[in-house]
């Protein structure tokens, strides 16, 4: 008998709440809840944890896990009728165990498909048939990668319009030494501010206060370099045009139930999203939104943290 560990894994989590591990032959590990169709961790290979998750979430529908990816859809935030960020991330989701193909090859053999169509009772509240598919992978090198697939399974004929985000929580060493690279210089929508559109000025992102902002027409490519942990993480992202940046900071941090006093220094939310634009779907049609992340040593060059090197390179 083989002494390795499953590739895919079917466990019970916290509350006894379902869950599928993954595992790459390095590794490097990820868990997906059922609940949600939420990412709630990322492992390196040397078993140290990627992502945030608050030690006060409770794990406990139909409350959203605070931390890990929360899927936003089919709205983000409340810009529409619905509540916050939409349903998906808390509806039970299912495995869905005949996708239709994908076009892209994976070699590795620890991903997951999970499947989220609306029950009767969805449809009151959001009138359209759809089917979410998410593939969660972990590629050969511990990258997480992600793609969610919408269908309009519409029979009226009547087309549906979604906005959508990864609300990806990176666990950082402080948020005071951290920097994004990739958005300076773009307009964006500050959520503070009853959204009103600004530029970016200047350098890399840093951060010394609340923010909450939708960068709009990103790069494909972002990188959070944390400086005390000489790490680097690089979203590559596709379908996906805008990019939320998102730290409470001390005082809104006090105020969420599910979320600790001082945990905000050690989390920042960069989300690949589809906002400004929402998205329309006929019957028929199909949208896919892909997320990559992977988390690299950061390139140092007399001292400083280089991005132009972290964003340049492959
Ligand atoms: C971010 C939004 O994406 O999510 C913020 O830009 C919001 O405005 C945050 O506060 C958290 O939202 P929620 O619904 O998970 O508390």
């Amino acid at each position: 008998m083989s002494s390795e560990r499953a590739a895919v894994e079917l466990a019970k989590g916290v509350n006894g709440l379902e869950k599928i591990i993954l595992r790459e032959t390095r590794g490097s590990s990820a868990e997906v809840y059922l609940y949600g169709g939420h990412v709630t961790s990322w492992k390196n290979d040397h078993g140290e944890e990627l992502l945030f998750v608050s030690s006060k979430t409770l794990f406990k529908p139909p409350k959203p896990i605070r931390g890990g990816i929360p899927l936003c859809f089919p709205q983000f935030s409340n810009l529409g009728p619905l509540e916050s960020h939409g349903f998906a991330r808390n509806k039970f989701w299912s495995i869905d165990t005949d996708p239709p193909a994908f076009p892209t090859n994976s070699s590795s053999k620890a991903h997951i498909d999970l499947i989220l169509k609306p029950s009767e009772e969805d449809m009151k509240i959001w009138p359209h048939s759809y089917e979410f598919r998410l593939r969660v992978a972990l590629g050969p090198g511990g990258d997480l990668m992600l793609t969610s697939r919408i269908r309009n399974t519409n029979s009226d004929g009547k087309p549906f319009t979604f906005t959508f985000a990864y609300h990806t929580y990176f666990s950082v060493s402080d948020i005071s030494e951290v920097r994004v690279e990739g958005l300076e210089t773009l307009d964006y929508l500050d959520n503070l501010k009853s959204r009103e559109r600004f530029t970016e000025q200047g350098d890399a992102i840093t951060f010394e206060r609340e923010v909450d902002k939708i960068y709009l027409s990103t790069p494909t490519k972002i990188a959070i370099l944390d400086h005390e942990k000489k790490r680097t993480f690089v979203l590559r992202k596709d379908g996906l045009p805008d990019a939320v940046v998102w730290n409470p900071w001390d005082k809104k941090a006090k105020a969420m139930a599910d979320f600790g006093d001082d945990e905000y220094k050690h989390m920042l939310c960069v989300e690949a999203a589809a906002i400004e634009k929402p998205i329309t779907l006929k019957p028929g049609e199909e949208w896919r939104g892909r997320l990559e992340l992977s988390a690299v040593p950061s390139s140092y060059c007399s001292g400083q943290l280089d991005p132009q090197r972290v964003l340049q390179g492959s």
